[in-house]
């Protein structure tokens, strides 16, 4: 079984049109990385890397394609749209596509209140295991065929303000998780958990405490041995650490759409364990 797992779409607005007052303090203060930063440059063409990734899916022949959070720059409504029109049909289905809230899908109070990310990608929060969500939709649990399961967690948090990025999963979802990793269903199974934000960094260090993942000891602690994945974003670089006795694979698909930096994960399941992964670019040739 294949997985494709990608990350940090980040589909963009053109904010320069946008009705500014409308905006509110937290993206004013963002406009300063989409502007002098670059960060407008890096992600003009993520709507049409995400529509040519998702082409991969087929083919690589991949099962699955698994996208862990930051789909949009602010978490506006019209980069919701953008994100919901690039990836089509496949992202009708939770039998094909799992997707999880980066802190950018979160990134002020109104978006969380008005649940725009549920409100674009809620049929895909649905879970083979209801009994065992905790907070919200998580941890959601999808089956897939006799020998792999992806779990969703959300780690995404409302900030302070810009600059702070850290997020946690907390105890109720970590405790769901374990009465997802106890239940007989699972036990032969391969667990792929995606979460957004990193347990590792590149150099197999928590990332730090204004960026990282508060409780990423307790997650892999949970997750020993090669049956299991931690998949995840939010460090735009992509990397992966192979799983020991004591902790699973992680694997950091990057940010798959910013320029230059293009590229997604293919996962490879046997036999009930993750047996490795490899990095692939999407064909960016205009023509197509
Ligand atoms: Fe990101
Ligand atoms: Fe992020």
């Amino acid at each position: 079984m294949r997985f494709l797992h990608c990350s940090d779409i980040h589909i963009t607005q053109n904010y320069a049109s946008a009705p500014f007052f409308k905006l509110g303090w937290r993206r004013w203060m963002a406009m300063f990385e989409l502007t002098v930063g670059g960060r407008a440059t890096d992600y003009r063409d993520a709507a049409r890397t995400l529509q040519r990734i998702v082409g991969d899916v087929e083919r690589h022949k991949a099962d699955h394609l698994l996208i862990s959070g930051d789909v949009t720059a602010y978490a506006t409504d019209a980069e919701f749209r953008a994100v919901r029109q690039a990836l089509g049909v496949i992202a009708d289905d939770r039998t094909v596509c799992s997707l999880i809230p980066g802190n950018h899908d979160v990134f002020t109070p109104n978006a969380e209140r008005h649940r725009r990310f549920q409100s674009y990608f809620g049929h895909l929060l649905t879970s083979d295991m209801p009994e065992y969500q905790r907070e919200d939709a998580f941890p959601f649990v999808h089956l897939k065929g006799e020998e792999a399961a992806v779990v969703g967690l959300m780690s995404a948090r409302v900030m302070p303000m810009p600059g702070f990025a850290y997020g946690h999963i907390g105890a109720a979802q970590l405790s769901g998780l374990r009465d997802v990793l106890d239940d007989p269903r699972m036990r032969h199974r391969a667990i792929l958990v995606m979460v957004h934000h990193a347990p590792l960094n590149a150099r197999g260090l928590p990332d730090s405490r204004i960026h990282g993942l508060v409780d990423a000891d307790a997650l892999l602690r949970m997750l020993p041995g090669p049956r299991f994945g931690v998949l995840h974003g939010h460090l735009h670089e992509r990397y992966h650490h192979a799983a020991t006795s004591t902790r699973p694979h992680t694997f950091c698909a990057g940010s798959s759409t910013q320029r230059g930096r293009e590229g997604y994960w293919l996962i490879e399941v046997a036999d009930g364990l993750i047996r490795g992964g490899s990095v692939h670019m999407p064909d960016l040739s205009p023509e197509r």
